[in-house]
This record gives structure tokens, C-alpha cells and sequence, in this order.
């Protein structure tokens, strides 16, 4: 069976057991400002999760296309994709764990046809914390399921996913017990997380076991469901929706018990075909096989490269068929950046000529089916990317060209870091891509460039402040939108400090204005060059990563407590507070009270500088940095 086989093996076997097939939601969302797009399948179910009725009963089921920005660094391995088809299936204060196990298990052993011997649980262990029960009722239906398929599975208390990358699994062991952080699901992820008035609850997990020899142990410890090693895949997660968490943070069990179901297309059908790569499904290999034509090269030599376009470009298909542009801001910059990195990519394959023609019309082919209430824009699709394409290209294009004319022009044949700081700043190409250009041309560079480089960037700086006031990048930004950025730049830096300087730093004064931010903080020493450039680094480094920036309102003393949210003024916030998040929600870069504004992910603050380290007043210092 291949992907389209088995989505429609989905609803049929769904709607056999007395669901309704609704219509997916859109990708894009506006007007939510917790989140870009939809993530999960359960997104637009969030009202009739907690309580209002569906027009269409109590039993509902769908294949929502998601995608998940947060996962972009994760693509190349195996098995992630930013975009990807969540199978659906709901019951609102219906059937609950009991029906929804058996009807999972018999769905993936009887209608995909999965050897139950290769599927591998895991349950919630249970939070004191909070009263939250360990869920033995879960697994306890689980070893009757197996029972029945001849399996006597015994259950292993693992409870973190560090202890089980040490532990591993045993003899005969096959449902797993772990605590929040994997078997607890909100759309903020753990129990702590867990955003005010969302519904929530344990879940069950369901895993595919590739075989032992697919573990890297020397890369992730032992395998165990777990794990980030390669052995076991998730492919399912049965959310058991009986919590709501409360305004003050804690959980109340909902009047009606819900169920969330939320299986990963792709990785079922991966599983169905024996294949640990999700790449090799049919939704997937077609874009491969293309990139392998056009490249003329092989995907066993070049795996994380063809994956990363295959996914990206899917990814902005989809979008770009719902009527999005690409933009600087928000949903816009996500498309522009998945087509920017695939043609990028795409370089390292040697293929620099345009290539989306060739690609996307074997991907729109694959979404066919995909109802056009929801590919709204799908005939103009491919000239939208295609022009962001051509653009981006010949940016590149031009920042080559004069890379190889300035080598060409040095008695030497070298590049030197004044060249490389002129391609960026006048031709827009970026650094990171003259240094490689050069490694693969064979082209040398300078023993000095880097410092020469910061030397032509300093100069600039100097130049651009006797400028008339105000005036940015020749007005290119204007200047609420650079404040914003130096807002956000604040927060980094504050976090910076507490992570490399100490954790008692606090802000004791801020000041931006266009061109330039300041931070007064507490310490007792004037930091070393040393430490300078640590915490200037470790800005840099969150900037580079492009994490996401979002805020929720929380209850004061939650966002104290629960979320350690940083604030320097609690005696004077108001009972409700403004929290901004910058990283991942479980383990933020920074995490501060804060009216805002910000901008919305880091990777437009561009480089981060520090350019004084003063003294302000007794214990404290005042730094004052740019962004270029
Ligand atoms: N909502 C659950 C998930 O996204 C099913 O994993």
C-alpha cells in the first residue's frame, strides 16, 4: 500500500467504526498569536475538545496536512519533516482508552498489516506534582491487545529518556512507562508547559521497531522508544484528553473525556514498506528520484541534502498553493526561508540552474487529491516559487560572479576578508557561502580574513554613524521596526549573561532607540574579553538559529514559579503578565515578562555586537551593543 492507499484505509476503517470524515483546516492560520500554521490535527478541534458540540456528532476523523517549523533543524535524519499528514481521529466524551487501543492495534496489524511483534508502547507514569494518576489502565489494555496477538508483554518503568538511554530494553518488555516530558501532551508539550485553559492529558504512544542494527548506540545510548536513535520510530500518539488546565495552573478533569488521536502518514507508511527512512514512501521518493535525475548524483551519497529540499519544497508547495507569499514577516518569511535553504542545498548538488519547474509539478501531483477549499491557489503555485526562485538566484548568481572576479583581479588568486565583507554588504551574498564557494573552487583565502572582515565591518559602522541620525541600512528599516529588533536583541543578551556570567544578573535599566540598545545590569566585575565574547557568541548563536519568539498571558505567580519566567520588577506586575518565549518552549534561550513588541523569530536580528562594557553606577554596568 502506498500513502494515498493507506490515508484512505484510514477514514474507511474510521468511518466503519461510526466516525464522520470532516475537512482538513488550512495550513496557514491568521489571527492565532500563539502559532503560524497547524501543527497537529487537533488544532481546530481545540472548542470541541473542551466542551461545545460538533455539528457533526461525537466521533470524528480527517488527514490534516501540519507542519512543524520547530523541527526544521532535525531534517536530513530519517524521519523528520517540517511538513507532514497527520491521520486523525476523535472521540468527544465518546469511546475512551479501551476502543480507542484496540481499534489502533487492529487498524495497523489487520488493515496496514504490521507485525504486532515489531509494535512497542509507552504510557504516563503518573505526576504528583499535580495529582495526576500513573496511567496502569492504559497499559493494562495494552497487555490484553498483545494477549490476544499471542504477545506477553511486559511492561518496564523507564521514566526518563536519559535513564532509558542508559537501561535500554529487556527480555520480553514492550510497554514502557515514561513521565511528562514524553507521555503527556498539550500544545505546549510537557505538564509544565501546558498553556492555561488548553485541554490536555497523558498519552499512549505507539512505536514501529526497525531492528537493533538501525540503533546508533554510540551516538544516542541505547535503544528504547525513547530514544533519538533510529531503531524505534513513533507512529502514533493516543491523546487521552481529561485535564483542562486551570487560570491558576493547575488541572481539572474535564466534564467529558475526550480522545486525540494523531498518527504520522508517513511514518505508518514507511513502517508498512520496512523502511526506517520516511523518504522512501511514495509521497517522498518521486522528489528524489528527480533530484538524483537532475543532479546526477545518488541519494546514498547525498541523503541529508536531498532530503532537506525533497521536505522543504513540499513544504512550500503547500504553502504557497494556499495563496501565501514570501515575505519578510511571519508565515511569509517561514515559506521564503524552506525555498531559500532547498536552493541552497540544491547548490551543494551542483545543480545552479533553476530547478522548482522540475520539482514541484511531481509534488502538486502527490496533493492531487487534496480538496481545493484547502489548495486554494494551487495553479499559481509554481510562479509564485519560481519567482522567488529567479530572485534569490540571481542574488547568488551576481555575489559569484564577483567572488571569482575578485580572486581573478589579486596577483595571488586570493580572496581576501575586505572582499568577502563587499560581496555581503553590497551583493547580498553571505559570508558563510563565499567561504565554502571558495573551499570547493579551490579558491584560497586570506590567513587574516575573518579579522579583516570585522575590520571592513567596523569601518562601515564607523561611517554609517556619522550618517544622518536615524537613517538605517540607506532607510531600508524604519525605525519601529529596528527597535523591535533591538527589543528582542535585549532579551538575548540578557540571557546571555545569566548563562555565561551569573545566574543573579538581572536588568536594572534599558534603554533603544534605532540605532543601538543599551542594558544596565547587576555584577561585581567588568567582564573579561573573554567573557565579551562568550556572551556575544552565544547571542550570535541563538540568532543563527531563527528561534521562534511567542508570547501567552499567564497568571503572575505561575509565571514566577511554574515557568521561571524572568522578571525584574514582580512586586509591580499585574496579576495577569505578558511572557515572552524565545526557543524551545521546553527549554527556552530566554523566557522574560514583557509588554513587547518583538519580532517574531531571531534570524532577522543580524549580527549582534557588543561595543562598550561600562560602568553605570556602584555594582552596576551598563553595555551597549548594536545589531549590523
Ligand atoms: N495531538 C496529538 C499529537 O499531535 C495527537 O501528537
Amino acid at each position: 500500500m502506498n500513502a494515498s492507499d493507506i490515508r484512505q484505509k484510514f477514514l474507511e476503517f474510521q468511518v466503519k467504526k461510526g466516525h464522520k470524515i470532516i475537512p482538513p483546516a488550512p495550513l496557514v492560520l491568521e489571527n492565532d498569536p500563539t502559532t503560524l500554521f497547524t501543527g497537529s490535527g487537533m488544532q481546530p478541534l481545540l472548542p470541541y475538545l473542551l466542551g461545545e458540540p460538533h455539528k457533526d456528532g461525537t466521533r470524528l476523523t480527517d488527514s490534516q496536512p501540519a507542519l512543524r517549523l520547530q523541527d526544521i533543524e532535525d531534517v536530513g535524519d530519517p524521519r523528520h519533516t517540517t511538513v507532514f499528514e497527520m491521520l486523525g481521529n476523535w472521540s468527544l466524551g465518546d469511546y475512551f482508552k479501551k476502543e480507542q487501543i484496540e481499534n489502533f492495534f487492529e487498524f495497523l496489524t489487520e488493515v496496514v498489516g504490521l507485525d504486532p511483534e515489531k509494535i512497542y508502547v509507552t504510557c504516563f507514569i503518573g505526576n504528583e506534582k499535580y495529582g495526576i494518576p500513573k496511567d496502569t489502565e492504559a497499559a493494562e489494555i495494552w497487555q490484553n491487545v498483545f494477549k490476544k496477538a499471542g504477545i506477553d508483554a511486559k511492561i518496564a518503568e523507564i521514566d526518563t529518556a536519559e535513564n532509558g538511554d542508559k537501561r535500554g530494553v529487556k527480555p520480553g518488555e514492550r510497554i514502557f512507562f515514561y513521565n511528562d516530558k514524553e507521555n503527556w501532551w498539550s500544545r505546549g508539550g510537557g505538564i509544565e508547559t501546558t498553556p492555561l485553559g488548553d485541554p490536555c492529558g497523558p498519552d499512549s504512544e505507539v512505536f514501529y521497531d526497525f531492528g537493533e542494527d538501525k540503533q546508533d548506540e554510540a551516538k544516542f545510548g541505547k535503544a528504547h522508544p525513547a530514544s533519538d536513535g533510529a531503531r524505534f520510530m513513533e507512529i502514533g500518539n493516543q491523546v487521552f484528553m481529561q485535564y483542562k488546565r486551570n487560570q491558576d495552573g493547575t488541572f481539572s478533569e474535564l466534564e467529558k473525556k475526550n480522545v486525540d488521536f494523531g498518527g504520522g502518514l508517513e511514518r505508518i507508511t514507511a513502517a508498512s514498506i520496512g523502511s526506517f527512512d520516511v523518504f522512501k514512501i511514495s509521497l517522498l521518493k518521486p522528489i528524489i528520484d528527480k533530484l538524483e535525475e537532475i543532479s546526477g548524483k545518488s541519494y546514498d551519497n547525498n541523503t541529508d541534502e536531498m532530503r532537506i529540499i525533497a521536505d522543504h519544497l513540499r513544504g512550500a508547495y503547500l504553502l504557497s498553493a494556499q495563496g501565501l507569499t514570501p515575505s519578510n514577516k511571519a508565515q511569509g518569511y517561514a515559506l521564503r526561508r524552506l525555498i531559500r535553504r532547498a536552493i541552497l542545498r540544491a547548490l551543494d548538488l551542483g545543480i545552479a540552474q533553476n530547478f522548482l519547474a522540475e520539482i514541484v509539478p511531481i509534488i502538486a501531483k502527490e496533493y492531487e487529491t487534496l480538496p481545493d477549499t484547502i489548495l486554494t491557489n494551487r495553479k499559481e503555485a509554481l510562479a509564485v516559487l519560481e519567482k522567488e526562485e529567479k530572485a534569490f538566484r540571481q542574488t547568488l548568481n551576481k555575489g559569484l560572479k564577483e567572488l571569482h572576479k575578485m580572486a581573478a583581479a589579486d596577483k595571488d588568486g586570493i580572496l581576501n576578508g575586505r572582499d568577502l565583507f563587499k560581496l555581503q554588504d553590497t551583493y547580498g551574498f553571505p559570508i558563510e557561502l563565499s567561504v565554502e564557494e571558495a573551499y570547493h573552487q579551490n579558491i584560497k583565502l586570506s590567513d587574516k580574513y575573518q579579522e579583516e572582515f570585522e575590520e571592513a565591518l567596523n569601518e562601515q559602522r564607523e561611517r554609517s554613524k556619522t550618517a544622518s541620525k536615524g537613517m538605517f541600512k540607506g532607510g531600508l528599516e524604519d525605525h519601529g521596526e529596528m527597535s523591535t529588533k533591538y527589543h528582542t536583541a535585549t532579551h538575548l543578551l540578557l540571557a546571555a549573561l545569566q548563562k555565561h556570567i551569573s545566574k543573579d544578573i538581572s536588568q536594572q535599566g534599558s534603554n533603544i532607540t534605532s540605532e543601538r540598545m543599551r542594558l544596565d545590569y547587576n555584577t561585581d566585575h567588568k567582564l573579561t574579553d573573554e567573557e565579551k565574547k562568550q556572551v556575544e557568541d552565544q547571542v550570535n548563536e541563538w540568532i543563527k538559529a531563527d528561534l521562534p519568539v511567542v508570547f501567552a498571558e499567564y497568571d503572575k505567580d505561575f509565571a514566577k514559579n511554574e515557568l521561571k519566567a524572568h522578571g525584574s520588577f514582580w512586586d509591580r506586575y499585574p496579576d495577569k503578565v505578558k511572557v515572552y518565549t524565545i526557543g524551545d518552549e521546553k527549554a527556552p534561550a530566554s523566557r522574560e515578562v514583557c509588554g513587547g513588541p518583538h519580532v517574531e523569530h531571531t534570524g532577522i536580528l543580524g549580527h549582534f555586537k557588543i561595543q562598550k562594557d561600562e560602568s553605570s553606577s556602584a555594582g552596576v554596568r551598563r553595555i551597549k551593543a548594536i545589531l549590523e
